[in-house]
């Protein structure tokens, strides 16, 4: 089927929630996508964080390969022999002691609020009086489901859904006098992105993760961390909270975990997995065999790439300061989860445009933010290429504006 068939069977066949960008793309090979007419992309994004190793992996598709002709699923009524190895390895990473598998982001973050409810339950039984709210911050983002919106804190993604869960109040970004004034003996958890992604690569500052560790650890509180867009290697370390040496009660992490193959997990701690029992929680298809052999072929190469990771993050960090101060706006993030912020949303549109036209996938997360999550594989010549486009596009956008209408970038 051709692009412009496609495009009117997608329009009268789907639900319309998205805004795709007009390209089919059929194959991928290292760091490139390929169209159906051949052309080639280099892909800065690896599906919203996902294929950090890059495309065809011949360790990922060695495994791939091999379990797909043994077993795909199970169910969790029967042992498969990789779930407590998965588990062992990401405990052993994160210094957290137990896992839960799931298969999405938001279904991690879904699972982590009600561990956290679970366990304010049993606070409550044991003399605590009350402690059932949550804090959650401005700007974040944890998914689509309804938990996850419920500590959503951008108005435009919760609005139609009203009335969400209730007892979830929004503490203002890296605003440590605020998180002060909210927190109290009812709250039972405070949930964040270590580096806030859809809300435009924002980091948690030092000060801010302190003094949030130190209210849940006065109050009995947990500290519910969202490493789904900054976890599993991205920022050089294998967790982003791992750069603030703090150790948090919940972790949720999904995107690259399974190569591609939608898998996520939450991992906690021993005192809160206490809170469940069987029946409590649970999952289909949740850390079936082939997304579990996958996951840990996916750990073991990432491991390796952690320097790789940090050094390539350097690299393209000085290479975008480098553009910011030449034309302008702010850059952040950490390793390869990178953001520039350009002075106006008319831009930020263009530019993805351009580069898309170039042969570049990059996009933006909120009005002015370019957003950059390359494969981890990526060396200096990608990064030249990248910057060097990006340099050109802006040149030429600023010498001659033009209208950004038709810009198709955001998730
Ligand atoms: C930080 C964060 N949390 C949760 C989610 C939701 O993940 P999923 O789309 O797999 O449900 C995302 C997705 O972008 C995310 O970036």
């Amino acid at each position: 089927m051709s692009l412009a068939s496609l495009m009117r069977a997608e329009a009268e066949l789907l639900l319309p929630t998205y805004e795709r960008n007009p390209v089919l793309l059929t194959r991928g090979r290292g760091l490139y996508l390929y169209d159906s007419r051949g052309r080639r992309y280099l892909d800065f994004l690896s599906g919203i964080g996902v294929n950090a190793l890059g495309y065809r992996h011949p360790a990922i598709e060695k495994v791939l390969s091999q379990q797909a002709k043994k077993l795909i699923h199970v169910s969790n009524l029967f042992f498969h022999p990789y779930q407590a190895e998965l588990a062992k390895r990401l405990t052993r990473m994160s210094a957290l002691a137990r896992v839960f598998f799931c298969n999405s982001g938001t279904e991690a973050w879904e699972g982590a609020l009600k561990l956290a409810r679970a366990y304010a339950h049993r606070q409550n039984r044991n003399g605590h009086k009350g402690k059932w709210r949550m804090l959650a911050l401005d700007n974040s983002f944890h998914g689509r489901t309804f938990g996850s919106l419920a500590t959503t804190g951008q108005r435009k993604y919760r609005t139609p859904f009203a009335p969400l869960l209730p007892g979830i109040n929004f503490v203002a970004f890296n605003d440590c006098l605020d998180l002060q004034r909210q927190f109290n003996g009812s709250v039972c958890a405070i949930c964040l992105e270590t580096i806030q992604g859809e809300g435009g690569i924002r980091p948690v500052s030092r000060e801010f993760l302190r003094i949030a560790r130190q209210l849940t650890k006065k109050h009995d509180a947990l500290l519910v961390i969202d490493e789904i867009q900054c976890g599993l290697g991205r920022t050089g370390r294998p967790f982003a909270y791992q750069h603030y040496g703090i150790r948090p009660d919940i972790v949720t992490v999904a995107k690259p975990l399974a190569g591609g193959l939608p898998l996520g997990a939450i991992l906690t701690t021993n005192k809160v997995a206490r809170c469940m029992q069987p029946g409590l929680h649970g999952s289909t298809f949740g850390g079936g065999p082939l997304s579990c052999a996958v996951a840990l072929e996916f750990l073991q190469q990432t491991e390796k790439l952690l320097g790789h990771i940090r050094l390539m993050g350097e690299y393209f960090r000085a290479q975008l300061e480098e553009l910011a101060n030449k034309h302008g706006g702010q850059v952040r993030g950490m390793g390869l989860m990178l953001a520039w912020a350009l002075d106006s949303p008319d831009l930020a549109k263009a530019v993805v445009r351009r580069l898309l036209a170039r042969g570049i996938l990059i996009n933006r997360t909120n009005e002015t933010a370019l957003r950059f999550l390359p494969p981890y594989v990526i060396e200096k010549r990608h990064v030249d290429q990248v910057t060097e486009e990006l340099d050109r596009a802006l040149g030429e956008l600023v010498r001659a504006p033009r209208s950004a209408k038709g810009a198709r970038s955001r998730t």
